[in-house]
């Protein structure tokens, strides 16, 4: 008997608030024009004043169950990936655990950045095909606008906020690559790329919350090499092709970069969701959101072979292969 960590449902959340590029425009040295050519963005949601992450994270949790039509007691653990928690601790999983009403199981944050989604997919599959858990929720989940610095036209036009979320529960599976389920994944990181992505503040270094700084061009060069790379890795430990996968649903962060990973792999992009134009880079909730999106509007369907592929801060990369 083969475990496998099936995707029974997803969700999300966006905030109310659509901020569009001309928002920008007043206050910087920018214009619609470049950013709609150089990322694809053409808006973002910010979260409302005291809308913490892990309000989103719950909404979003419970649109995933009311969409597999489970009851939080039919869960028995989250996962929550965020680099922007309401507090430095508790996690915001338990706070998400707590707002669904549970008083059993098990809630931890991940935290990998623009990766998070998949280190907690990775994360939730071991668990999942271990026997550990029978039936998890898993998040991604962030409120990046809560550190812009909105004088940094090379940043902040970039980002938003928003959650998505997939429940996973194990199924028996025949070990075959038709099974429905994770697949494979593959994770990595490389603390030498530190200085590319970061947040200039912390908890035991000056006591803030700090503001992102990004090296967008080499950071760029490097997100189209190791995504692909990622990619092929995956496609060979699942002993799959690249012409069997039915979508590609990528992290948002740029459609260039996008656009060169489907390149990369000989993809067409007909079949990669993107959904950066309406959210911006919504780190590790981009590809749940994605997901969720993908499945509303009828594109993503029971039985799709979907790959999944991100990479942020650290840096830290990876990508996960499962069939819908
Ligand atoms: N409006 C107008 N001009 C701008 C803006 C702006 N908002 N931002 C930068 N520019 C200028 C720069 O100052 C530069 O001007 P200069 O030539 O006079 O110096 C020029 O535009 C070109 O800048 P580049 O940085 O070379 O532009 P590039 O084509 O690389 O696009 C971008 C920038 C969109 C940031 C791109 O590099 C990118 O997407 N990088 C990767 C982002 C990413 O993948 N992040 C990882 C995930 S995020 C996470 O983990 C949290």
């Amino acid at each position: 008997m083969t475990l496998r960590a099936v995707v029974e449902s997803v969700g999300h959340y966006l905030p109310e608030r659509i901020v569009p590029n001309s928002h920008f425009e007043a206050t910087l040295d920018t214009s619609d024009e470049w950013i709609r050519t150089r990322s694809g963005i053409e808006r973002r949601r910010f979260a409302a004043e005291g809308e913490t992450t892990s309000d989103l994270a719950i909404a979003a949790a419970k649109a995933a169950l009311d969409h597999a039509g489970l009851t939080p007691g039919e869960i028995d653990g989250i996962i929550v990936a965020t680099s922007t928690p309401d507090l430095t601790f508790p996690s915001v999983a338990t706070m998400v655990q707590n707002g669904l009403g549970m008083q059993h199981g098990f809630a931890f944050d991940v935290q990998a950045v623009c990766a998070g989604f998949i280190y907690a997919l990775a994360t939730a599959n071991a668990m999942l095909i271990s026997g550990q858990s029978r039936r998890m929720i898993v998040i991604g989940a962030e409120t990046f606008s809560r550190i812009m610095d909105w004088e940094d036209r090379s940043t902040c036009v970039l980002f938003g906020d928003g959650a998505g979320a997939v429940i996973l529960a194990a199924q028996e599976g025949t070990g075959q690559n038709s099974d429905r389920g994770i697949l494979a994944a593959d994770l990595n990181s490389d603390g030498r790329y530190r200085e590319m992505l970061y947040v200039d503040g912390g908890v035991s270094t000056d006591g803030r919350a700090g503001k992102l700084r990004m090296q967008g061009n080499p950071l760029f060069r490097q997100a189209v090499d190791k995504l692909a790379s990622t990619a092929i890795t995956v496609l060979q430990k699942a002993g799959l092709a690249n012409d069997e996968v039915d979508w590609i649903v990528p992290h948002q962060a740029n459609i260039r970069i996008i656009a060169g990973t489907a390149r990369k792999m000989n993809i067409s992009m007909d079949r990669v969701i993107v959904t950066v134009q309406d959210h911006g880079n919504t780190s590790a909730a981009s590809i749940p959101l994605a997901l969720s999106v993908g499945v509303e509007t009828g594109r993503i369907k029971r039985g799709d072979l979907i790959l999944s592929e991100a990479i942020g801060g650290g840096l830290a990369w990876g990508s996960v292969i499962f069939r819908w």
